[in-house]
């Protein structure tokens, strides 16, 4: 099995069995992680090129990390100091960076669909960092790696995501990949913040918090995306946190072994409080390291790692 020059435009470009492939290489890497000299030179000799249009810390810097561990080269187009700001379009921009020889392109933009339109003009790989509201696909796949760690297996775990589903591109992609590996999935949030044709997902839709946890193996916040949003969605972010922020409670009501996760950035008094976020239910920094070592493995079995240099 081979995921070798695969665009990850989102998880449904996987199947359930290369999903497992990239789970098994990441926890190769998280080893190498732990080392003294936390480095192979799996990728030496290849260049990724980050192009990121959207502000972000995690998604930039774990890719720029998860490069250099793999001693690839890596480059940070910067927008702001670009040639774009001079009327460079988009196609030539990308069109000088391939003359440059970049082998993987990074990128995140508010616009749904740019990587696709970023692939027209390339023929090196693409990976999505989140494009507009539509998909995530990489913070999936380290939500579902955590999952998979902490539990074995997805198939049968009940995850419940609450909060701004509307505006979130982590829950369109982590449904797909949950629902792919057999997980039961709820949402849970105001009526205001479900997406059109909600009931297509697949999904169980809840507007009361306390029901939607109980048996719960995972509880994800989302994050109220503000920047997304045109106002009228609730009252105000008080109201909003007395409803459906994460509480003690609700991991109590949860499943004994149950855990918390986040993508990030938290908005800690609003969709969770400080006591669970930093609690023993969180695994909102091993989803970060997770994040460093399932963009190790994309990257690597993306480029064609063939097993040389891995170790
Ligand atoms: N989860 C996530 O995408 O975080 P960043 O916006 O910081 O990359």
């Amino acid at each position: 099995m081979s995921i070798a020059g695969k665009d990850i435009f989102d998880v449904d470009v996987l199947t359930p069995e290369e999903v497992i492939l990239i789970f098994e290489t990441a926890k190769e890497f998280k080893e190498v992680l732990k080392r003294p000299i936390k480095k192979v030179p799996a990728l030496r000799g290849k260049t990724v090129c980050t192009l990121f249009f959207e502000p972000s810390t995690r998604t930039r810097m774990s890719f720029e990390v998860a490069a250099k561990r793999l001693n690839a080269d890596v480059v940070n187009f910067s927008t702001s100091t670009s040639s774009l700001k001079k009327g460079e379009s988009f196609k030539d921009t990308i069109k000088t960076l391939d003359a440059m020889g970049i082998d993987l392109y990074v990128i995140r933009h508010k616009e749904p669909g740019s990587p696709m339109m970023l692939k027209k003009y390339t023929d090196a790989v693409v990976i999505n960092a989140g494009d507009g509201v539509r998909a995530h696909p990489t913070q999936a796949i380290l939500d579902g790696y955590t999952m998979w760690e902490k539990f074995g297996t997805l198939k049968d775990l009940n995850v419940t995501i609450v909060g701004d589903i509307l505006h979130s591109r982590v829950a369109r992609s982590d449904v797909k990949l949950l629902k792919m590996m057999g997980a039961n999935v709820t949402f849970c949030g105001p009526k205001t913040m479900m997406p059109l044709g909600v009931e297509n997902y697949g999904v169980k839709v809840s507007h009361n918090v306390k029901e939607a946890v109980k048996n719960a193996d995972v509880i994800m916040g989302l994050r109220m995306q503000l920047e997304r949003q045109s106002g009228g969605f609730f009252s105000t972010l008080d109201e909003y946190n007395e409803f459906y922020g994460i509480t003690t409670e609700m991991m109590e009501l949860a499943n004994p072994t149950a855990i918390f996760m986040h993508p990030g950035p938290m908005n800690r008094g609003v969709e969770v409080i400080t006591k669970v976020a930093d609690s023993k239910f969180s695994k909102v920094e091993e989803q970060v390291t997770n994040g460093v070592a399932t963009r190790m493995a994309l990257l690597y079995l993306t480029l064609g790692g063939n097993g040389d240099g891995k170790n």
